[in-house]
């Protein structure tokens, strides 16, 4: 069997049947070939963000073995290349294709709004809550219609304005995550904006971050531990300062606080705050536009999995169906 993994969950014993991208761009003898050593990691760590590994030729991906959550009330596993299932009652209600152009505004909009709300940390100023709120129901909606056209354009990569188009992504994953999960559409609501401000505490760090961003590659550590190292601050506390300067609700505080750490989070937030982390841990695992944050803790997979009571088949499950869309969307990528 085939399965994608990021590279940072490579382990000697695999067998690699493919990578992400032209092997001859790569210094790799072979195109197949099984994992012997440490170094041939690293070395696959350095050129691609994730790769194939055939099952059956070499040793399975740890995380496969990561306990499943019972889930309580909630659905089944999302079958891989199911673009059906997107609606609470599992249906489509229009084509991808007829999807794809209104997702294109829904993405383009919201890009504008966190870009106005990052300005708007920059300067000081505090929010426009409706703004936001509105681009969250537009992500519902197209979700609703048709998920995979909107978790399509999250592949888009765009490094200059990494922050915006990773937080935009979070936000579109997350609610993605609630709609499957069936939570109600307030909770929906405020963790989708919570979502798109998760990481607003980075505003604020000047030249220094860059540093620490190349940090975060030499080391190969999780971001937030290498700003306490670097900065003597993190993240998560300076969107801490923000939140309460603007007097943001108290979940959308909870996930901009407390979305690497969900269970410090207010108890009846937990669950929720827990489904942006695992929205930013999946999409910076995967290097689905630039966060800085190439090697999230992934010890934390398992816990995060259980606390939002999903199981990584149903997440891996979603990704299986975004990609077979982006096959058959390139022509609308390329807009
Ligand atoms: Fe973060
Ligand atoms: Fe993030």
């Amino acid at each position: 069997m085939t399965k994608k993994i990021p590279t940072i969950l490579l382990r000697v014993g695999m067998y690699v049947t493919q990578l992400d991208r032209p092997w001859i761009e790569t210094p790799f003898l072979f195109r197949r070939f099984e994992i012997k050593t440490q170094q041939q990691i690293a070395q696959i760590q350095e050129y691609c963000h994730h790769v194939f590994i055939d099952t059956e030729r070499g040793i399975d991906i740890d995380i496969a073995d990561v306990p499943a959550s019972d889930g309580g009330s909630l659905p089944e596993n999302i079958p891989p290349n199911s673009p059906s299932q997107t609606s609470a009652t599992g249906q489509s209600t229009v084509s991808f294709e007829d999807e794809i152009q209104q997702a294109l505004e829904v993405r383009s909009k919201t890009k504008q709004v966190v870009e106005h709300m990052m300005e708007d940390a920059r300067i000081g100023n505090s929010i426009d809550s409706a703004e936001a709120r509105e681009a969250v129901e537009g992500i519902m909606d197209s979700i609703t219609r048709n998920r995979e056209a909107l978790l399509c354009l999250t592949q888009l990569k765009n490094r200059d304005e990494y922050t915006s188009i990773h937080s935009m992504n979070v936000s579109i994953l997350c609610i993605a995550f609630a709609r499957h999960l069936g939570l109600k559409e307030d909770q929906i609501r405020a963790i989708g904006v919570g979502a798109l401000l998760h990481d607003l505490g980075k505003i604020p760090f000047g030249d220094e971050y860059t540093e620490v961003l190349t940090q975060v590659r030499t080391e190969q550590q999780a971001l937030i531990i290498l700003e306490k190292k670097f900065l003597e601050i993190d993240h998560e506390e300076v969107g801490e300062m923000i939140a309460s300067k603007w007097k943001l609700n108290a979940v959308i505080t909870d996930a901009i606080c407390h979305h690497h750490s969900p269970e410090l989070a207010l108890p009846e937030h937990q669950a929720l705050v827990a489904t942006v982390a695992l929205a930013d841990f999946y999409i910076c695992l995967f290097d689905i536009g630039y966060a800085g944050n190439r090697f999230p803790n992934e010890s934390q997979l398992s816990s995060l999995l259980d606390m939002c009571g999903l199981q990584w088949t149903t997440v891996m499950g979603l990704s299986e169906a975004v990609d077979a869309e982006i096959k058959k969307a390139e022509i609308f990528l390329k807009v």
